[in-house]
């Protein structure tokens, strides 16, 4: 029974008649042998039973809990199908949902109360050997806010993806949770909340817990890579720069996404035919993400040359206090970087200087690629895209904001008012626009095409630490593998089923990078490209010795 209830060493009904006698399986299977692929037409059968997206969820996350090969032939087998059920959108339910749809324990879950013996608690991982953690406190997960203990649904999702696409075993991947609390009144109010019952700890004492997890995580598993998930501003960027140096460790809410939307607009630009160096860039949003996007653009424009300064002028960013500038009181340290002085914006500026619109700084700035990272739905409408496109030949247009009731625009519209001209990638699914007799794909922008990638380079190629030039690198190798690259009609992005392909040659390129800057032991290109074929795991049954 200990076998069959092992989801790693489980096989089922494929457990052959020598393995059911050595075993001592008889009579707790039933009599016919199956074949993976016999399991896989089953398994499909009773998903498409499901008639709702968290029903379809639950059910893969019981299969991951009872049969890890099945689960993910399941996904290789339907990628396009499944990943958005495993992952976003619908892991956003499952995190709501979390404390009502608990069967089965998997990762490690670390409440704060337990703060010092969180190295015993590693001590407690299913699994000896760990080759990635994905770790959230729940504070900020998705676009849902505070799911508390619920957001360990996301470390969850994002491993079977590092497993499904960079094709790291699942054995060795973490899943854990800090459990600090939650304000989420909801969640403090609903008796079957399954999480510490407490306002969440704040401040120094926050900080402390978080360094003795990472002095645990340092002690416990050295080496393991560390991926920072769904973190509250406050805490996402001063946790990657107090531990950016000292472990190996990145955050892709903040890294993830500024790397693949520079791989997207590297794509487009495959497309215009205008280079990175000679773009001027508008950013609608100064968040996280807004901030973050102009960060890794600027610093790839800066590796193609450009001088920095003049790189960090091409970028106007526009915020609720509208254009980004010098005069301004309002800005965080990072958005100032990107304050033009006012004697640059007055020529444009028609309003009050406290609020410069997106449509001015349009007018003015003629930009060649507008991004919308700002949660204001139909923030680009249609005079705003017209005068754009007036300009710039192929303007590129990203309405990158999540879910798509938020999107800036609709991929529909942008076609329509340039006239079939908007070069567009969206943060949300969109089915191929119909436009003047074809069809056109829209890429989806999302961070999967980045961190399994970027994972596996790393695991393979025994890197030390993760840096900034890594993600360029990925970002770089995801564009030269866009299906632009060949064809300036397709889509920007690749398609979902040739990412485990297009992971080995991010992996490869993220490998030689850390060697070249002496992040990790150096090989032949040949011997590095072995490896993370190698370390690239495939499911499929092992065959009990002997049997
Ligand atoms: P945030 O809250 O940090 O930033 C939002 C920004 O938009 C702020 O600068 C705010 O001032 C601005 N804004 C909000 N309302 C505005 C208004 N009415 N007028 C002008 N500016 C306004 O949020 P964050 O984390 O930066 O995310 C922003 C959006 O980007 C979200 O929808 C998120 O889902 C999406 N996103 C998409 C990604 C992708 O496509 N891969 C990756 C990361 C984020």
């Amino acid at each position: 029974m200990d076998l069959l209830d092992s989801p790693c060493l489980n096989k089922g009904t494929a457990f052959t008649d020598g393995e059911r006698t050595a075993l001592g399986l008889h009579g707790l299977l039933p009599p016919q042998v199956e074949t993976l692929d016999q399991q896989v037409v089953r398994a499909y059968e009773a998903y498409r039973r499901k008639t709702e997206d968290l029903e379809r969820h639950i059910y893969l996350r019981a299969l991951q809990d009872t049969n890890e090969v099945l689960f993910y032939r399941l996904l290789l087998d339907h990628m396009e199908e499944m990943t958005p059920v495993v992952y976003t959108p619908v892991v956003a339910q499952g995190c709501q949902e979390f404390c009502h749809i608990y069967r089965r324990p998997r990762g490690l879950f670390i409440p704060y109360p337990l703060r010092d013996s969180i190295r015993q608690l590693l001590t407690h991982r299913p699994h000896p050997e760990v080759d990635v953690i994905v770790v959230t406190d729940g504070e900020r997960i998705l676009g849902i806010g505070d799911q508390g203990v619920g957001g360990l649904g996301i470390p969850i999702g994002k491993l079977s993806l590092y497993t499904l696409i960079g094709g790291i075993r699942p054995d060795r991947t973490l899943p854990i949770v800090l459990d600090v609390g939650t304000d989420n009144e909801a969640r403090l109010r609903d008796p079957e909340y399954l999480g510490w019952r407490h306002e969440r700890v704040r401040g120094q004492d926050y900080d402390e817990f978080i360094e003795q997890f990472v002095r645990a995580v340092r002690e416990e598993l050295p080496g393991t890579l560390l991926q920072w998930e769904d973190f509250g501003i406050a805490h996402a960027r001063p946790i990657l720069d107090a531990y950016r140096d000292r472990l190996l460790t990145f955050n892709d809410d903040i890294q993830g996404t500024g790397a693949v939307v520079l791989g997207t607009v590297l794509s487009a630009l495959q497309v215009t035919g205008v280079p990175l160096t000679e773009q001027r860039v508008v950013i609608f949003g100064a968040g996280a993400a807004g901030v973050g996007v102009a960060d890794t653009l600027r610093s790839a424009m800066v590796q193609d040359g450009l001088d920095e300064s003049v790189a960090r002028e091409r970028f106007w960013l526009v915020n609720r206090g509208g254009v980004v500038h010098a005069d301004r009181s309002d800005l965080r340290e990072e958005q100032r970087t990107y304050a033009h002085p006012w004697e640059s914006v007055a020529p444009f500026a028609r309003s009050d200087r406290h609020r410069v619109t997106l449509a001015e700084t349009v007018e003015g700035v003629r930009p060649t690629l507008l991004i919308g990272l700002s949660t204001v739905p139909g923030a680009f409408d249609e005079p705003l895209v017209r005068e754009m496109a007036r300009h710039v030949e192929r303007p590129v247009i990203f309405p990158l904001s999540n879910p798509t009731t938020k999107s800036e625009a609709a991929p529909d519209d942008l076609l329509e008012w340039s006239d079939g001209r908007a070069v567009i990638a969206t943060g949300s699914p969109y089915a191929p626009v119909p436009f003047r007799g074809r069809e056109v794909p829209i890429a989806q922008c999302n961070n999967v095409y980045v961190f399994p990638a970027l994972g596996l380079g790393v695991i393979a190629g025994r890197a030390r630490r993760v840096t900034d030039g890594m993600f360029l690198t990925a970002a770089r190798t995801l564009a030269e593998e866009s299906p632009t690259v060949r064809d300036p009609n397709g889509p920007l992005l690749p398609l979902i089923s040739d990412l485990r392909r297009v992971a080995v040659e991010i992996a490869v390129a993220v490998g030689l990078e850390a060697q070249r800057t002496g992040h990790a032991p150096l090989t032949s290109p040949e011997e590095l490209r072995q490896r993370v074929v190698a370390t690239q795991w495939t499911p499929a049954y092992p065959v009990y010795a002997g049997m």
